[in-house]
């Protein structure tokens, strides 16, 4: 993918690792609007980055995606770069009933938010002369954090999910890409002063660097998720698991 010069639509823009990737790639000289379930979120963004659009949309809701589809692709035409950002993490107790309607919502929002929105939107990209789908997993995808099972289950689904869609895609003019992230400071589940977690801008500015540098790549995995997305290969997966256990 190129870095300037698209148009992109970032459903889970309203805050963290997605807004500040939306404020980044304005300024690379992108056409870019944000989406979420957040209005008041949405009209701060407005106001306070004007140059970026906004759009309401829910991923849970297949009618939201719609109505979100049909207004940013009637307002940008142009639209040829989706990025599949929502998404939620929390803790599961596995031995208590609550923990089911958790992971409920979690594959509700993770796995089928991210399929319906690109089930909705490949019709529309395939018609661009080059196109990409931006698919967000987790270096959790790769080794599990054992206090959230259902959400390293979610974002290995969307792992395997991409890898089968970049081969079904790989004669169209979409290119799939999967973001990788480490932990990184936001409030997805309240890392955000975790010293432990990157820095929000330092994340987004590598990602920006990675994509840079190499336009045709399948996997953006900054140097601080390696360690997670190849412990199996690197032979040392136990011992990172007993390090998240
Ligand atoms: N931060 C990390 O350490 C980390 C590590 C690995 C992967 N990730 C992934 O990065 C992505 C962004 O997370 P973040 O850390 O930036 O956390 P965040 O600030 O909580 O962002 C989550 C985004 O998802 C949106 N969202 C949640 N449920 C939604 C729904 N039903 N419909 C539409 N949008 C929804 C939120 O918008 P609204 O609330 O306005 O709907 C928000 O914009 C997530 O997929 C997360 O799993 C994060």
């Amino acid at each position: 993918m190129r870095i300037s010069g698209n148009t992109i639509f970032i459903a889970g823009g309203t805050s963290g690792i997605g807004l500040e990737l939306a404020i980044r790639l304005s300024k690379e000289g992108n056409a870019v609007i944000v989406g979420g379930r957040r209005r008041d979120r949405l009209e701060e963004i407005t106001a306070a980055h004007p140059a970026l659009g906004t759009v309401e949309i829910d991923v849970d809701d297949t009618a939201s995606i719609r109505r979100a589809f049909e207004h940013v692709t009637a307002s940008h035409p142009a639209l040829n770069v989706l990025v599949t950002m929502s998404g939620i993490m929390h803790p599961e107790d596995l031995t208590s009933p609550d923990s089911l309607q958790i992971a409920e919502r979690t594959v509700t929002t993770n796995i089928l938010g991210t399929i319906r929105l690109a089930s909705q939107f490949i019709p529309f990209l395939r018609e661009q002369e080059a196109a990409t789908i931006i698919t967000v997993t987790s270096a959790l995808a790769f080794v599990p954090l054992p206090m959230t099972p259902t959400y390293n289950a979610s974002k290995a689904a969307i792992h395997s999910f991409t890898e089968s869609m970049r081969v079904q895609l790989a004669d169209t003019s979409i290119q799939c890409i999967e973001i990788a992230p480490p932990g990184v400071r936001t409030t997805l589940m309240g890392q955000e002063d975790s010293e432990a977690a990157m820095p929000l801008d330092a994340f987004v500015n590598e990602v920006i660097a990675l994509l840079e540098a190499n336009p045709e790549a399948k996997e953006i995995i900054v140097e601080a998720a390696a360690g997670l997305r190849y412990a199996e290969a690197n032979g040392n997966y136990d011992e990172m698991l007993a390090m998240l256990s």
